[in-house]
């Protein structure tokens, strides 16, 4: 099979000092979206190979991830998240990569729990949770998010490409329950052809857990996972597929701008959710801005372009000029890839979602 060649983030806009005027009150943007949501991705690195984000054949041995020396410090990403605070921030959710790879992530967890008002999340694999929920709800985290697309041992195999069983996800979803780190969502990603006739299954496993489990479009996310909308199964019918079974009932979003759609069991026994971010595109309410393991602030997942905060940062730029610099990059955000996507643009180079975050 012909290599792909692995694509490195694009150089980083370099940001003015105290350009733009800072103004008081949340943060919109030319769309009238409110800044709400910061991830912070906190390495690049993971220890599974999913097909749709990591694909083993790019993802080697020689895939330039970043050095240690280039990631942004707690004490940085802290005083960065600070100031999206004071600006409306109100979810923070730590990413990777695998996340729980970052030595003492629990620190930062710490750190970022001690910013009042401020939701902390995290999205993990959950292999290492076992090992580590205590510790992570010790120092101030309110939920976890866990990856798991199959409940059907081989193939979940297939899609982590790690040889990482069911079991080892079980018991960390197990371990964050037992820490207090619940309500647990599950998110599982579907293609076409290699787990989707499992979604049936997945739905059965976890109805009356309490645990919520949220079936995901297949995203053109990244340059590397061979993307094709032919793989991609629409939130409708999983919908339809489960309903079938089990039968459900839409219910009202939790928020405005909530990403899962919500649905219950007719029976009581829980819900789902749905991410149609393929399908039915939900760029009109996105809150979200990301922040990279280097310190690149991308206003869209599909972003290809990133504002070096890092640099800023490292030449003493004062809580105004950080202020400065967040409100000049939000105010002319005019993102909504997944509103105007095409052939086209799903063939352009981006950032992959393991560098830039869940
Ligand atoms: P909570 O409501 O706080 O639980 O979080 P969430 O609904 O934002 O969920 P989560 O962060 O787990 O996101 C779930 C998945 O939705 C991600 O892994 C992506 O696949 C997709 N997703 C999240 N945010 C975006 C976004 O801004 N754009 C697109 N296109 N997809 C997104
Ligand atoms: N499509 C949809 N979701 C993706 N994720 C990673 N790659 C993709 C993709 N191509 C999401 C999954 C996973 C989280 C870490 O990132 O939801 O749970
Ligand atoms: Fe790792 Fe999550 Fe990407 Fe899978 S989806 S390779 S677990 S970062
Ligand atoms: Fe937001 Fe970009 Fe995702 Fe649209 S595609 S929802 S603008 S991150």
């Amino acid at each position: 099979m012909k290599k792909i060649i692995p694509i490195q983030p694009s150089p980083a806009t370099l940001l003015p000092m105290a350009s733009l005027p800072v103004g008081e009150g949340p943060l919109a943007d030319p769309r009238g979206r409110e800044l709400r949501d910061l991830r912070i991705s906190v390495t690049d690195r993971c220890n599974f190979r999913c097909v749709y984000c990591m694909p083993r054949s790019v993802f080697d041995k020689d895939y330039p991830f970043l050095p240690r020396s280039e990631l942004l410090s707690f004490e940085e990403i802290t005083r960065i998240a600070r100031r999206f605070a004071a600006r409306g921030v109100r979810k923070i959710r730590i990413t990777g990569g695998e996340p729980l790879l970052r030595k003492y992530v629990e620190n930062l967890v710490a750190l970022l729990a001690a910013i009042p008002d401020v939701e902390i999340t995290l999205t993990t694999n959950g292999v290492l949770l076992p090992k580590m929920a205590k510790v992570l709800k010790e120092a101030g985290l309110h939920r976890v998010t866990v990856s798991l697309d199959a409940i059907e041992d081989s193939v979940f195999r297939q899609m982590n490409d790690a040889d990482y069983p069911v079991s080892a996800v079980l018991a960390g979803i197990d371990a964050a329950q037992a820490a207090g780190l619940g309500p647990i969502k599950i998110n599982s990603v579907v293609k076409r052809g290699v787990n989707d006739h499992g979604v049936v299954d997945m739905a059965r496993f976890f109805r009356g857990s309490g645990h919520i489990v949220r079936f995901i479009e297949f995203m053109d996310v990244g340059s590397s996972n061979g993307w094709k909308m032919d793989e991609v199964v629409p939130s409708r019918e999983i919908v339809e597929r489960i309903g079938a079974v089990f039968p459900l009932e839409p219910v009202d979003p939790n928020y405005t701008g909530e990403v899962a759609e919500r649905w219950r069991y007719v029976d009581g026994a829980g819900e789902i959710g749905v991410i149609s971010s393929v399908t039915e595109a939900f760029c009109s309410t996105c809150t979200r801005i990301r922040l990279s393991t280097e310190g690149k602030l991308y206003t869209c997942l599909f972003a290809q372009n990133g504002h070096d905060l890092r640099a800023l940062l490292r030449q003493g730029a004062s809580d105004a000029d950080l202020d400065a610099a967040i409100a000049g990059i939000w105010r002319v955000r005019d993102d909504r890839y997944s509103e105007i996507r095409t052939a086209n643009t799903a063939a352009q180079r981006k950032i992959e979602m393991s560098y830039i975050g869940g």
